[in-house]
């Protein structure tokens, strides 16, 4: 067990949702740059595939913060693994984060950057599962609200396995 279940999300789905992100961070943002700051590593493949729709100028940089290791729950707490290269101050910053669930990885991430100053900071996440959510946090930017099921691909990993995976797929526990 533990393997790739069923397709939820295809990835002609995917593909589409992310334009659509896209386009609206472009008309929000209009002539201003932005600093997209993904969050490491499950981010990568949203990250890497949303910027190639930016018509804005873009900066990127990646934080990384600890994660669940191999298990499926949330130990609710967050650390900094990885932080970023870059001072913030008077930047728009932009997260890009793979999938919300409890929200406590996004409320500890917006916290710690908005204590730098930025000029803005906003969220986009490809994911949301909100029946788990523990902190009254909502994303900018949404692309989909799924079930309370563990998914994997698409950059997002089950113990570091299954990213590589071109469509979300169920993870069969
Ligand atoms: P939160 O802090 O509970 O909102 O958890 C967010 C983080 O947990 C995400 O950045 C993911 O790395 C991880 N995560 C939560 N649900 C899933 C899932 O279904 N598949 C893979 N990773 C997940
Ligand atoms: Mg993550």
């Amino acid at each position: 067990m533990n393997e790739p279940g069923q397709v939820l999300i295809n990835r002609k789905e995917i593909a589409q949702k992310v334009e659509e992100l896209a386009f609206s961070i472009n008309q929000d943002y209009q002539n201003e740059s932005v600093l997209f700051v993904g969050v490491l590593k499950g981010a990568v493949v949203f990250l890497a595939d949303l910027i190639r729709y930016m018509s804005i100028p873009v900066e990127i940089d990646f934080m990384a913060v600890s994660s669940y290791g191999n298990s499926t729950k949330s130990s609710g707490e967050v650390r900094i693994l990885k932080d970023l290269e870059q001072s913030i101050d008077h930047k728009n910053v932009l997260i890009v984060e793979d999938i919300m669930d409890t929200g406590l990885t996004l409320q500890f991430l917006s916290k710690t950057l908005h204590q730098r100053h930025p000029l803005s900071i906003q969220v986009v996440t490809l994911l949301d599962k909100p029946q788990k959510r523990l902190v009254n946090i909502h994303p900018d930017y949404l692309g989909f609200t799924i079930g309370d099921n563990f998914v994997v691909g698409y950059g997002l990993d089950f113990g570091e396995k299954f990213r590589e995976l071109p469509d979300i797929h169920v993870l069969n526990q």
